[in-house]
């Protein structure tokens, strides 16, 4: 016992400009030798570099779309946007919808542009009010994108209904010069996509 711890010594002083590994493979019992020609990893390099992430329930964006006024134009216009968002929840697909809506809102204005060169004096009127009109929506996304930001749902819900007033607004325009709205489907899907965001707004869970 002595004669090894004497041994154990020595071979600690001989090493001592070596590792601290090939002194903890040498101070190793005798049964183990076979190990101590093995490099002793020192116990931090064997550590994951980073620690596993526990699993979290995750949903997917068709499930929290389920619970919207329209799920499937919700999954549709929302999905399109989660490649910019990490993990899912009711607030990144309230995120995702409002990007939807102005996309959507910035394809309207390109719209605009294209109707009214063939548009009549009323209807290049009414345009150029919807024009501005939509320049609202654009105003009240980013309002309400603050307001996603401090899980305010009740301001979220109030830029929504002024999002959807100023889509009725453009209606309105049309059926005043008497001329069909070509923006119809514009404004249709915009204000559906609306409705989405005050339902999602509804789910905000705040902690
Ligand atoms: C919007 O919703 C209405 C029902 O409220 C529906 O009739 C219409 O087809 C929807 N339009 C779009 C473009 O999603």
């Amino acid at each position: 016992m002595a004669g090894r711890r004497h041994h154990a010594l020595l071979v600690l002083a001989a090493v001592m400009a070596t590792s601290c590994s090939l002194v903890a493979a040498h101070l190793m019992p005798r049964g183990q030798e076979q190990e101590e020609e093995m490099p002793v990893i020192p116990d931090m390099m064997m550590r994951p570099k980073s620690l596993p992430v526990p699993p979290v329930p995750t949903r997917t964006v068709a499930e929290i779309c389920r619970g919207t006024s329209f799920p499937e134009l919700c999954t549709a216009t929302a999905g399109k946007q989660a490649a910019r968002y990490g993990t899912v929840d009711v607030l990144t697909v309230l995120q995702m919808e409002v990007d939807a809506l102005g996309e959507r809102t910035k394809a309207a204005r390109a719209r605009v542009d294209r109707e009214a060169a063939a548009a009549t004096p009323a209807g290049r009127k009414a345009l150029h009010q919807c024009n501005s009109f939509y320049g609202d929506v654009m105003d009240n996304l980013d309002a309400c994108r603050r307001a996603i930001g401090h899980k305010d749902a009740v301001t979220i819900r109030s830029t929504m209904s002024m999002v959807a007033q100023d889509l009725q607004f453009c209606d309105e325009e049309f059926r005043k010069a008497g001329e069909k709205n070509p923006l119809q489907q514009f404004d249709q899907s915009l204000g559906n996509m609306s409705e989405i965001c005050r339902s999602l707004s509804n789910m905000i869970v705040v902690d």
